[in-house]
């Protein structure tokens, strides 16, 4: 493939996400979805021991807010920190939620997000479902996929914030 096939290709799919999530002018500047680079010792220490990091982006303030203030059943489970690590934790997710996100396509999550829900869970949001609906029931309950929330068993760059389509590898 020449340069200027690849180039156009990249720019067709641009395109179609754009119509897709309805949006043009900021998603054409940054055709690949890598999500800002962000880090905090604490959040990798403490939230990474039983799923992958989910970035802060992923999901609005409001959401990680009532995540943080519900950890003693945190989908079942009940997480133990101590108050100045609960509280740097969730300063460090707010700050850097969807809707505080330099870049454009974080803010497009924030906006498919209607006000008045806060999903705490990532497959909750519209985005989510726009990019995943077109997956077949059967491909989540591979062996190694399990469930919709293993985002880098098909994102393999996943934890790099990389979700970008052309990494995007699905494991049969
Ligand atoms: C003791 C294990 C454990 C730790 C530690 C933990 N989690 Fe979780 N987390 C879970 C479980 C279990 C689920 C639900 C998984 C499922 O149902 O697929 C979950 C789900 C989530 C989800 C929803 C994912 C989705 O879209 O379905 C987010 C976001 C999340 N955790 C964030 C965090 C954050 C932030 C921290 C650190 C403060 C953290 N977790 C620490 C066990 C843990
Ligand atoms: C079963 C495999 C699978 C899993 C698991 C999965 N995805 Fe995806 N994801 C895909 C596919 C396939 C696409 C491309 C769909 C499309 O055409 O937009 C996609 C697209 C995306 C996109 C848009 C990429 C782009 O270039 O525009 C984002 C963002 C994304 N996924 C995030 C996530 C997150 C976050 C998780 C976990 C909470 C996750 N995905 C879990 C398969 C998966």
């Amino acid at each position: 493939m020449t340069l200027s096939t690849l180039k156009s290709r990249r720019f067709l799919q641009t395109i179609s996400l754009a119509l897709a999530v309805g949006i043009s002018g900021n998603l054409l500047a940054s055709p690949v979805l890598i999500l800002p680079s962000v880090d905090n010792a604490k959040w990798r220490t403490e939230c990474a021991g039983c799923h992958m990091l989910y970035h802060p982006a992923l999901l609005p303030e409001r959401s990680w807010r009532k995540m943080m203030s519900g950890l003693d059943d945190h989908f079942g489970k009940q997480l133990k920190l101590n108050a100045a690590a609960q509280k740097e934790i969730t300063e460090f997710l707010a700050s850097h939620a969807a809707e505080h996100s330099k870049s454009s396509r974080a803010k497009n999550i924030a906006k498919s997000t209607q006000a008045g829900q806060t999903p705490l869970r990532i497959e909750e949001t519209a985005f989510f479902k726009l990019h995943h609906d077109n997956i077949d029931a059967d491909v989540w309950q591979r062996p190694a996929i399990g469930s919709k929330t293993n985002c880098k068993a098909c994102h393999p760059d996943a934890e790099k914030h990389n979700f970008d389509e052309d990494t995007i590898k699905i494991p049969r």
